[in-house]
């Protein structure tokens, strides 16, 4: 069985660019539990959050993740707060590789772009603090769900693609060797 490779971390650190391309390299099927989610919703995320508030936004990505985590052989990018429960990363891990993405605070702002469009962002007075803070609290979280670790920032994407790539292909070979022992 060909293990689900799945991109984790803060928002803005690229997970969609670079699972996107990482999904075409290995020829496998790309899922992205937001897009998944304004899928099955059938409303954009900024809207489940405005109607419905964050706790209803939380409760569909657990259950995104569970119909994902139950695949296999996909490329899989995870919206920033997935991996803040312990549901979503028992299955995750299971289910694959998991590579944490980061990025210093400057590449964040720079790929998140306006903030009014990003439920976590769009009422704080100073978005630049918030994403400090917020990534500093959530920190802890990511690097403990996570098998990788790669920074995006400053790097262009095809770069961090192969880093990716190349990390994954030893991970899941010395996992499946140790299986077999
Ligand atoms: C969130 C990150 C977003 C999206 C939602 C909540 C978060 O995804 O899931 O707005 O809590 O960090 P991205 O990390 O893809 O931007």
């Amino acid at each position: 069985m060909a293990k689900n490779l799945v991109l984790i971390g803060f928002m803005g650190t690229g997970k969609s660019t670079a699972g996107k391309q990482c999904a075409r390299l290995l020829n496998r099927p790309f899922i992205d539990t937001d897009a998944l989610i304004v899928e099955r919703a059938g409303k954009p995320i900024p809207q489940i959050f405005a109607d419905e508030g964050e706790a209803v936004f939380r409760e569909w990505e657990q259950r995104v993740v569970a119909e994902i985590a139950a695949g296999e052989n996909q490329v899989v990018s995870t919206g920033g707060g997935v991996m803040l429960n312990p549901n979503n990363v028992a299955l995750l891990r299971a289910s694959g590789c998991v590579v944490l993405l980061t990025a210093k605070t400057f590449a964040i702002m720079r790929r998140v772009g306006d903030c009014r469009t990003r439920p976590m962002l769009a009422n704080v007075k100073d978005p630049y603090t918030h994403v400090v803070e917020l990534n500093a609290k959530r920190a802890p979280y990511y690097e403990l769900s996570a098998d990788l670790l790669v920074d995006s920032t400053d790097r262009p994407v095809e770069e961090v693609v192969k880093e990716i790539l190349e990390r994954y292909e030893q991970t899941t070979a010395r996992q499946a060797a140790e299986e077999e022992r």
